[in-house]
């Protein structure tokens, strides 16, 4: 599927001419600086508009320059991004600023080819970084513009496979012009995101209706092709609220372990636990993981709460118990680092999702 020169062009300024009075006001739009377009991007691969915009002026305030982000370390980075989700990110974005330090001299690489070097750069993020920061003529193929270009050219196929995602390239290619490859990369974003919607596309005010191939045949819902998703597994996972002695008593500390850094959520602080085995109990399971993951001992108390998460690719159901610390003193066999802490010093650790929701009822408690 070739799309006309002339169809392109109808198509680029209809998205460029609405995109000046409809773009959202957005703070990362607001700036040219290729640091914070960078961390832009980086937080918005996978997480919404509405919850970044909670994190970026923070993140930046925090670490204003990408020499501040070199320096710091990757624990205050984590502690900088949680809640944020996708945790991989803030690792490779601390790499990635190191790199950046020692081999380009501190300056945001503007060619695709050295982004897409960069740790946690892939095609559509160097894209993005290239043409909104510095103006390259570059594509930027998120799940947004897929929509958008599979609907407006009905481009069969699903956009997994390397022929579709060739033709959408070549569309998105064709769009591009320097100069202002930004405005109508970020002008097929916003169109994805406000009316080009997956469900109920909001077509009576897209100002590209009149040339969507889907909209004239009515199969606005039938683009993007992808295939059924699989359903999601649920694993059962059990962790331990582990304290040195009795709770109520002063000087208290609870036992925290660090996960590793290859792991998903890596490098993240939890109240240990692991999976519950077929046919374990709750409580054999835990005794089980606290003894693998750091050798420990521990009386096991009643259910503090139970609680369910929903990650990308599996949902859990957490089940946390309180226990007493009895025999060994912790090891890191199985956890990349372990502390006792004061419940008010907690909050100087990054957590994942599940485990603030246990802190949160703790300190309610
Ligand atoms: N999603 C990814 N990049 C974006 C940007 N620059 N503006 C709005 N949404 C985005």
């Amino acid at each position: 599927m070739v799309a006309k020169h002339a169809a392109l062009d109808r198509l680029r300024e209809a998205l460029l001419s609405w995109y000046r009075i409809e773009a959202r006001d957005l703070p990362w739009r607001a700036t040219r600086d290729p640091y914070a377009v960078w961390v832009s991007e980086i937080m918005l691969q996978q997480t919404r508009v509405e919850t970044v915009l909670a994190y970026y002026d923070r993140f930046l305030k925090r670490f204003p320059t990408v020499e501040s982000l070199a320096a710091a370390s990757l624990d205050e980075v984590l502690k900088a991004w949680e809640g944020l989700g996708y945790y991989r990110r803030a690792r490779n974005l601390h790499r990635a600023a190191g790199g950046i330090v020692e081999h380009h001299a501190g300056r945001i690489p503007r060619s695709v080819s050295e982004l897409r070097a960069l740790p946690g750069i892939g095609a559509y993020t160097a894209g993005a970084i290239a043409s909104i920061a510095f103006g390259r003529e570059a594509p930027a193929l998120d799940g947004n513009i897929i929509r958008v270009l599979s609907r407006l050219f009905r481009v069969s196929g699903d956009p997994q496979r390397a022929a579709t995602r060739d033709a959408l390239l070549e569309i998105a290619t064709g769009l591009v012009k320097p100069g202002n490859a930004g405005q109508v990369n970020q002008a097929l974003m916003d169109l994805g995101a406000r009316l080009c919607r997956p469900r109920s596309p909001r077509c009576a005010s897209c100002p590209a209706a009149s040339s969507c191939a889907a909209h004239k045949h009515g199969e606005e819902a039938l683009y993007p092709q992808r295939p059924r998703r699989k359903a999601i597994p649920l694993v059962h996972v059990v962790a331990g609220i582990v304290w040195d002695r009795e709770p109520q008593e002063s000087g208290a500390k609870l036992l925290i372990a660090k996960r590793h850094e290859d792991d998903m959520l890596g490098g993240l602080w939890e109240f240990p636990g692991g999976r519950i085995e077929d046919g374990e109990s709750h409580e054999e399971a835990l005794a089980r993981e606290l003894c693998e993951e750091l050798g420990i001992e521990v009386e096991i108390g009643e259910c503090f709460m139970e609680l369910d998460h929903a990650y990308t690719h599996f949902r859990v159901s957490l089940y946390v118990y309180e226990c007493r610390h009895t025999h060994g003193r912790p090891r890191a066999i199985d956890c990349a680092d372990w502390a006792w802490v004061l419940p008010e010093d907690l909050d100087g650790y990054a957590f994942p999702v599940a485990d603030r929701r246990i802190l949160d009822r703790l300190v309610a408690s």
